[in-house]
């Protein structure tokens, strides 16, 4: 049995979308097991840009693709997308949990509720209805895809859904999500049993969080977070898998830092230099489109997400964007309360940070190894890939990983 487990170690849009596709190749089955059609997955393929929203962003190269209990799915933007993706691969092989949730219109019209009842304190979600569908998950009144074998047991739930929101719905509405329900129930299967026996049988496979280690609902920067496990904890419980299968960790930073929504952002930039960074990067969500805060990269984020998620292995993204810059700074530690501390704890005021200085490298590639050395140094663990360009092939090895 061997699988990899991959994480986002930021704020989300790390880049994973461009990882997954490239390691895919040399996985069996490839899983999502968080969150919901609110993660955009980017992959550039020759002069074809996909976003995964859903289906697990190694549809391409592995030979199965699963969507696992943890996620929360959006029916018509799942029919949307397997549509979209035949066109890139017609034989593929997509399992989906039997007991994931589902997101329905409800959801959306409580996300928007909160969002305004938020006022200035808004998050700034996706409007996905992710955190809604979590809360109905939760509240032991949520929708899931086995209850669709039943049109009646499937309306009583949606009857209750409709009163703890207090938001009607009518006959059409179930008309809508039998509708797609139709289309992709012949995906669904028990993907925990389906997983347990291929792993067994010595099958590889790679597990995909969405999001980023700081925007988890347990270790992140709450309120502001998605409300899902993000972090390598949740793949246990987002498959249904014992934690015996899960060895081996990989998270994927950016070479500088970007934020969606609201939130703290301790190393944020403003001005013109961050218009600079965001239009080098193109940083607008993959989602919304909204434009991303950025900001240096931050080591002492980047250390907790190494603790958190046991990491053992880094790919770093972005690199020629941020070499692209005249000055390129990094935030080695923070002083809060009087103190130097090297770890971000989101529960902790920032009062300063202590930064150092590389030389761009945008005409000089020894010196990009100099800051890929400084940064796996500082962490201590390797960065076995960079990420060179957005095109799928635009990767360095820098070592080697084993799984
Ligand atoms: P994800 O959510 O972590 O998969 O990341 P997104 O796809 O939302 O955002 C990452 C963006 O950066 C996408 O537009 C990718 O095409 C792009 N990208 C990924 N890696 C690289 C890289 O190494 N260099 C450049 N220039 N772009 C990259
Ligand atoms: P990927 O997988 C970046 C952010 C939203 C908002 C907060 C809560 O592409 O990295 P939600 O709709 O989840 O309730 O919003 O989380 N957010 C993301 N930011 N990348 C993502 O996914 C995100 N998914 C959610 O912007 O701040
Ligand atoms: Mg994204």
């Amino acid at each position: 049995m061997e699988t990899l487990t991959l994480v986002g170690c930021q704020f989300g849009d790390e880049g994973k979308g461009k990882i997954i596709d490239y390691l895919s190749k040399d996985f069996d089955i490839n899983v999502r097991f968080n969150g919901g059609e609110n993660a955009g997955h980017t992959v550039v393929v020759g002069d074809k840009t996909i976003k995964y929203h859903l289906v697990p962003a190694g549809f391409l190269g592995a030979r199965t693709v699963v969507i696992s209990n943890g996620v929360v799915v959006n029916l018509k933007k799942l029919v949307e997308e397997i549509e979209f993706l035949k066109k890139f691969r017609n034989n593929f092989d997509l399992k989906i949990s039997e007991i994931a949730h589902v997101v329905t219109g409800l959801h959306f019209q409580r996300d928007s509720y909160l969002e305004k009842l938020r006022g200035t304190s808004h998050i700034g979600t996706t409007l996905k209805g992710i955190g809604p569908a979590y809360e109905s998950k939760f509240g032991r009144y949520g929708i899931r895809l086995v209850d669709f074998r039943d049109r009646d047991k499937l309306e009583e739930n949606l009857a209750l859904l409709s009163k703890v929101y207090q938001i009607p719905f009518d006959g059409t509405y179930v008309d809508d999500l039998m509708k797609d329900y139709s289309k992709i129930n012949r995906y669904l299967t028990d993907t925990r049993s389906y997983l347990e026996n291929e792993l067994e049988d010595g099958k590889k496979a790679m597990f995909e969080t969405a999001q980023g280690t700081f925007i988890d609902v347990e270790s992140g920067t709450y309120p502001f977070v998605t409300s899902s496990y993000t972090t390598t904890a949740g793949v246990t419980v987002g498959t249904g898998l014992s934690p015996k299968y899960f060895k081996k960790f990989l998270g994927v930073a950016k070479a500088y830092t970007t934020r969606v929504g609201e939130g703290v952002f301790p190393t944020e930039m403003f001005g013109p230099e961050a218009d600079e960074l965001r239009k080098l990067g193109n940083e607008f969500g993959s989602t919304t489109g909204r434009p991303r805060r950025v900001g240096y990269l931050d080591l002492p984020i980047l250390r907790r997400a190494a603790k958190l998620n046991s990491l053992d292995y880094i790919a770093l993204t972005k690199v020629d964007v941020l070499g692209k810059l005249n000055s390129v700074r990094v935030a080695v530690s923070y002083e809060s309360n009087g103190s130097e501390i090297d770890e971000f704890d989101p529960t902790r005021t920032v009062d300063k940070i202590n930064y150092e200085s590389f030389k761009p490298w945008a005409e000089d590639s020894s010196k990009l190894q100099y800051y890929v050395d400084f940064i796996q140094d500082e962490l201590r663990v390797p960065i076995v890939l960079i990420g060179v360009g957005e095109k799928r092939e635009a990767i360095e090895l820098n070592g080697k990983i084993a799984f």
